[in-house]
């Protein structure tokens, strides 16, 4: 049984995890491959702030919600692991900016001590007038993704560095399941009118001093498009912009110099701050994950592809939840095709 999975972001990687965890043990000789033209650290995985915090509201979406739990959940468990640092996890509390009232996020009984602001912690944050904090969770991509490189590895998945131009070419040198975990670039594969860009650039400092996440929520400007401050295990993450439908992933001077302005009014410290470095990404932007099964017909021959891709800004923090997911549907293909195992399944 051979697997070749597209992507070795953190959606492609952790889909990569829960196949070989869910099925080396009852599928005779499976082979895993990871097909990437990006690795870590050159991948979007790698550059996201790696936050654990999906968007305020999943609009009637429960099933991402319940895929973020179960990421959130798993990761909790990872911190009693010894290995814990070197996947990047760790725990980090901070505060959820609104200029008005609002209702409770859909993530508040997913973190831990999610609470209303008091008046003396809003009045740190001139201009906000309502907010939460709660205890969340942070994964790095710089750190989680070549965890999850060795990890793999040592299992005996192979890496080859390739782009991918079709499905065919996979299936032709003899891959029967495809997993699709290519993130943004790979309309070419088969267009996606609904997955678009969400152009995000950040800047990465130096202030040690920094110890609590900030977001900013305006409704009128949308998601991501206010200041937010994120540290990190080295480096402090500022950001942000999120300009839907741009492609370009090139440093925008009058983005480096709104985001800083901005940021400094909200965090009047980070004017010591030493810049590092800007960084721009593309969000994987979809009206809600792709994640299901497809049997595409190519000639004689049926190619099953799993699809799991769309994730937007919450990539980390929903990974391992589709992840599982992603191997339950691999499951149901075996099932359908009866193809040998060495138990039932
Ligand atoms: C500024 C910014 C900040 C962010 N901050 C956070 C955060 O704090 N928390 C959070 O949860 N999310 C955050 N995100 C979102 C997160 O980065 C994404 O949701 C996530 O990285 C998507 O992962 P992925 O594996 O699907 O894609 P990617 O990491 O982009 O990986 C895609 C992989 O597919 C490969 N690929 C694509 N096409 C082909 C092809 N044709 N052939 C071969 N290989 C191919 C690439 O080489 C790469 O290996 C942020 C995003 C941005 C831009
Ligand atoms: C594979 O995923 C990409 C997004 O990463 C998408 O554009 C493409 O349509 C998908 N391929 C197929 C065959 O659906
Ligand atoms: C996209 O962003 C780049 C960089 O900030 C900018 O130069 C360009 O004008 C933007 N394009 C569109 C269509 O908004
Ligand atoms: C953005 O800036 C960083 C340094 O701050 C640099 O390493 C990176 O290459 C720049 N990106 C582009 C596309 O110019």
């Amino acid at each position: 049984m051979r697997v070749a999975v597209i992507g070795a972001g953190v959606i492609g990687l952790s889909t990569a995890q829960s196949i070989y965890e869910q099925y080396h043990e009852r599928v005779a000789s499976l082979t895993i491959e990871v097909y990437a033209d990006c690795f870590t650290p050159l991948t979007t995985s790698d550059g996201a702030a790696g936050f654990w915090q999906p968007y305020l509201y999943d609009k009637g979406n429960h099933q991402e919600t319940k895929w973020n739990k179960e990421t959130f959940d798993y990761l909790l468990n990872c911190l009693r692991s010894p290995d814990a640092i070197r996947m990047g996890v760790f725990l980090q509390s901070g505060y959820n900016l609104c200029t008005e009232s609002a209702p409770d996020p859909s993530f508040k009984d997913i973190v831990l001590g999610f609470r209303q602001l008091t008046e003396r912690e809003l009045e740190m944050f001139p201009g906000y007038s309502y907010g939460w904090f709660n205890t969340a969770l942070m994964i790095e991509g710089k750190s989680y993704l070549p965890w999850l490189m060795d990890w793999l590895k040592q299992r005996g998945v192979k890496f080859y560095h390739r782009k991918i131009n079709s499905f065919q070419e996979l299936a032709d040198s003899g891959a029967q399941i495809i997993i699709n975990c290519s993130g943004m670039r790979s309309g070419e594969l088969q267009p996606d009118p609904e997955l678009q860009p969400g152009r995000g650039q950040i800047i990465k400092v130096d202030a040690p001093w920094l110890k609590h996440w900030i977001l900013t929520h305006h409704f009128t400007k949308g998601t991501y498009n206010s200041p937010y401050i994120i540290p990190g295990s080295r480096l402090v993450t500022v950001g942000g912009v999120f300009q839907l439908g741009n492609w370009s992933e090139k440093n925008q001077s009058s983005d480096h110099k709104k985001i800083w302005e901005e940021a400094c009014q909200l965090e009047p410290s980070l004017t010591h701050a030493r810049i590092v470095e800007d960084w721009t990404g593309l969000r994987p932007v979809r009206s809600r994950v792709r994640l299901e099964r497809e049997s595409i017909q190519s000639g004689p021959a049926t190619l099953e592809v799993i699809h799991n891709y769309g994730h937007g800004g919450f990539g980390l923090t929903i990974h391992r939840g589709c992840a599982q997911e992603a191997a339950r549907l691999f499951g149901e293909i075996l099932k359908l095709r009866h193809w040998e195992t060495k138990s039932h399944l």
